[in-house]
């Protein structure tokens, strides 16, 4: 899932009939209006995964996608990742399943507590945020077409599930996850708003790491995409500087093309402080606020 605001819609040969039902439509509904009076309730943005509506071409995508990407990532993606990957039993055979014994939920309730819960398309950020702070992962349940293996520019659950979820087994990364999604939600602040935005780019997306002095890949958008996976490691084009949340925060980004910017953390716990560290000063302004109006 993507951090966008907007409406959005599957179209063309993406499955979207998954999706387009009663129950999607009622669902997207009720995440447009979250926290308006009478919309409280995050679970109502959930639909289930109707598992039997992926066709064997919908299958056979997952397989190539899956077997692209894993022989690259085999030595070029975190090591955080790869286990991840292995412990909710990501495998190539089928498309993850999100609900019953053999799906990625049930693993990762035992290691983390997260889940992935099925929408129907983009949330809003306000109610993204608020599933994060549930552990609580939006999933897009549609699979891109075939003849966009390589590029579909809206989340599908190749980059959901592929991309983001494995990263999910990690207790630190789980803790700085459902910290930005707490964080997020105490500021309406535009300010702090856009600075959380591109946060999240950087490292949930975009993010590279160190480990052994080689550097690693483990953001979504990186992990997910065949193409971008390989630039982002190899082409002159792109700069790999190394993380501080202020200079993250202070980094705007484009959405439309490979990026030409890359942070690169020395560990998962140096995200999680610098989260814990954003989220300490959020609660401070929130305070300085409520007694400034009271
Ligand atoms: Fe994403």
């Amino acid at each position: 899932m993507a951090l966008t605001d907007g409406d959005k819609k599957y179209a063309g040969s993406l499955n979207s009939a998954m999706i387009a039902g009663p129950e999607g439509r009622a669902a997207q509904e009720y995440a447009n209006h979250f926290l308006e009076p009478g919309y409280e309730d995050i679970t109502k943005v959930y639909i289930e995964q109707l598992y039997e509506g992926y066709t064997e071409e919908n299958q056979e995508s997952w397989r190539t996608l899956y077997d692209k990407q894993m022989e690259y990532l085999a030595t070029h993606a975190s090591s955080v990742y790869l286990t991840g990957a292995k412990s909710i039993n990501l495998v190539r055979d089928h498309i993850p399943y999100l609900q019953g014994p053999k799906s990625v939920n049930h693993f990762l309730q035992k290691l983390t507590g997260w889940q992935s819960r099925a929408v129907p398309g983009y949330l809003p950020a306000r109610t993204f945020f608020a599933c994060l702070a549930r552990r609580e992962f939006p999933t897009t349940v549609v699979i891109r077409p075939k003849e966009s293996l390589h590029y579909l520019p809206e989340p599908d659950i190749f980059h959901d599930i592929f991309g983001h979820v494995p990263l999910h087994a990690d207790p630190v990364f789980a803790d700085f996850l459902q910290t930005y999604g707490k964080a997020a939600l105490l500021t309406t602040d535009p300010y702090h708003t856009e600075r959380l935005a591109r946060l999240f780019w950087f490292t949930v997306e975009f993010g590279l790491i160190r480990e052994d002095g080689e550097i690693k890949l483990y953001g979504s958008g990186l992990i997910s995409s065949p193409g971008e996976s390989v630039h982002a490691l190899t082409s002159k084009e792109v700069e790999h500087r190394p993380f501080d949340l202020d200079t993250v925060c202070n980094t705007s980004f484009e959405i439309d093309h490979y990026q030409p910017i890359l942070y690169v953390l020395e560990s998962f716990a140096q995200l999680r402080d610098a989260m814990n560290s954003y989220a300490n000063r959020l609660i401070e302004e929130a305070k300085q606020t409520s007694a400034a109006t009271s």
